[in-house]
Order: structure tokens, then C-alpha cells, then sequence
């Protein structure tokens, strides 16, 4: 098994981390990298914004385990379900020309069910060694994809906005990140979004909190466009504001090369 480079993003509500998930997979999959997005966010925002449809989230498969487990209470039929439990993940994986993507869907309804999450995020880690990459839309939050999709994530993004809630925010999640057991990021950056510069004062903020202020992106009418229609981020015009401000961010960031192109 091969180890891919996991990407969260993180931070307040509304702030762009969907949008930012799909800019970001879409370019590194347009330079013919393999992308496997985690939507992790159970209202299946990024989902939605790559318009992927009919999939099969791993809460339901969850609770179908679950109730497979409560069913069988001999020894063999609890060894066949971690082939049950391989056999849904596959159901729940989509795999498109471009990028491969899971949703976590609801996975908070039934409790706890420790086990299960573990033979879960065993059979999710298999999946993601198929990938080059794997970017996780975490809007709800690094200690929910911890427990559920993955221990640890290399490059936590924290995104925020020219707002003291948001650098409040993001703030928060860097010292929960050090919280997180076996988190172990190989860099913690921060991103402004939907801004025209980053306020200084709120940079400070971020910087002296220990993390990396990664870039800007800039309000981008063509990100309005494609939502007012909803049509996929990813068919984003690569010659648009965000594109190139997702570019610089990812030559920041580092983990892909110092220099970024678009196109296959
Ligand atoms: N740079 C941007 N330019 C224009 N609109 C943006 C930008 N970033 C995000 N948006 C819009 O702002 C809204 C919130 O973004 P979203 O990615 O859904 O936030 P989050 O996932 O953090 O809740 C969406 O309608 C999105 O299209
Ligand atoms: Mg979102």
C-alpha cells in the first residue's frame, strides 16, 4: 500500500472550504494526478459542487453494518463482516474520469460504535491507497474525520476570511490540531478567502497562532456563475482569479513541487 497526501479543509462556516476542496482536486487532477475527495460535511456540500450524484454515503453503509452485526452472533458470521464491510465501501466508492470520491453522509445518528468506525476507517484507508491524493472537505470539523475517515492528515488547510471570528476560528482548530492523537501534520497553513488581500492585522492573528499563511483567493464572479447554475467547480475557466490564487497556495503549501501548472 502506497501512502497518499491527505489535505483537510477546515475552518468557519460559509467560509469557502467546499469551494476550495473543489478548486484544489481539480487542479491537481487536471496535472493527471489521482484524487479521491472525502466529503465529510453531512449536508454533502462538495458533493453537490462536483455534481456527483447518487452516491452512496458511508452512513448508510454504516448502519447497514450495524445492523448486520446485531444480527449475527456466531463467530463465522462476524468474520464475514469485514467482508460486508469491504463490499458496501465499494458500493460507497465513486470512481469518475477524473477524480474518485466517498461521502460520509450522517454518520453521528447511532452512536459511537468504536469497532465498526475502526474496520470503517481501515477499509477507507484502503481505498485512499489507490490515490496519489486525498482531499477531505472537513466541515464538520478535524476530530469528527479523525475518528471517521482518516487518523491523520498531512496538510490541514484552515481557511478563514478578513474577520476576527474567522481568525477566532482558525485559531482554535491549529491548537485542536495539536490536540488530535496521531494527527502528526506535516505543516499546518491557512488560507484567505473571497478576499481582494488579507487583513494584516488578522494575518498576525494566524501567524503567531503557528500556522503558515498559505495565499489569498480573490472573489471570483466565475465561481458565482458556476453556482448561480449549479454547475461543478471543477469546470472552473482555468485563466480565473481563484485558479491562480489556488496555484500560489499550492506552491506554498509545498507538497506537490514548488511550481504548480494547469492542464493535462
Ligand atoms: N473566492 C470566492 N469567490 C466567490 N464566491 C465564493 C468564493 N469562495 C466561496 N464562494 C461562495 O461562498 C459560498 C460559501 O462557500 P462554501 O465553499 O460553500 O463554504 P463552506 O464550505 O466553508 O461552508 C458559496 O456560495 C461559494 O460558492
Ligand atoms: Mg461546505
Amino acid at each position: 500500500m502506497s501512502e497518499p497526501i491527505i489535505i483537510a479543509f477546515l475552518g468557519k462556516g460559509g467560509v469557502g472550504k467546499t469551494v476550495l476542496s473543489a478548486l484544489m482536486g481539480s487542479i491537481l487532477s487536471a496535472q493527471s494526478r489521482k484524487v479521491l475527495f472525502v466529503d465529510a460535511d453531512p449536508a454533502m456540500g462538495l458533493t453537490s459542487a462536483l455534481e456527483v450524484s447518487d452516491i452512496k454515503t458511508i452512513g448508510t453503509a454504516r448502519e447497514e453494518i450495524i445492523r448486520q452485526a446485531k444480527i449475527s452472533n456466531s463467530s463465522e458470521e462476524k468474520e464475514r463482516l469485514a467482508d460486508i464491510v469491504d463490499y458496501l465501501l465499494m458500493e460507497a466508492l465513486y470512481e469518475g474520469p477524473d477524480f474518485g470520491m466517498i461521502a460520509m453522509g450522517q454518520t453521528n445518528t447511532l452512536g459511537c460504535y468504536c469497532p465498526i468506525n475502526n474496520l470503517l476507517r481501515s477499509t477507507i484507508k484502503e481505498i485512499a491507497s489507490q490515490y496519489e491524493v486525498v482531499i477531505i472537505d472537513a466541515e464538520a470539523g478535524i476530530e469528527q474525520v479523525n475518528r471517521q475517515v482518516v487518523e491523520s492528515v498531512h496538510y490541514p488547510v484552515i481557511v478563514t476570511d478578513n474577520s476576527k471570528r474567522g481568525a477566532q476560528t482558525a485559531t482554535m482548530i491549529s491548537q485542536l490540531l495539536k490536540k488530535v492523537p496521531q494527527m502528526a501534520p506535516v505543516k499546518v497553513g491557512a488560507v484567505f478567502n473571497r478576499v481582494i488581500e488579507a487583513d494584516k492585522d488578522l494575518m498576525n492573528i494566524i501567524r503567531n497562532a503557528g500556522m503558515e499563511y498559505y495565499g489569498n483567493v480573490k472573489p471570483d464572479p466565475a465561481i458565482s456563475k458556476l453556482d448561480r447554475h449549479g454547475t461543478s467547480i471543477a469546470k472552473i475557466d482555468i485563466t480565473s482569479l481563484a485558479i491562480s490564487g489556488m496555484i500560489s497556495i499550492l506552491e506554498k503549501m509545498g507538497a506537490f513541487g514548488q511550481k504548480i501548472k494547469t492542464g493535462k
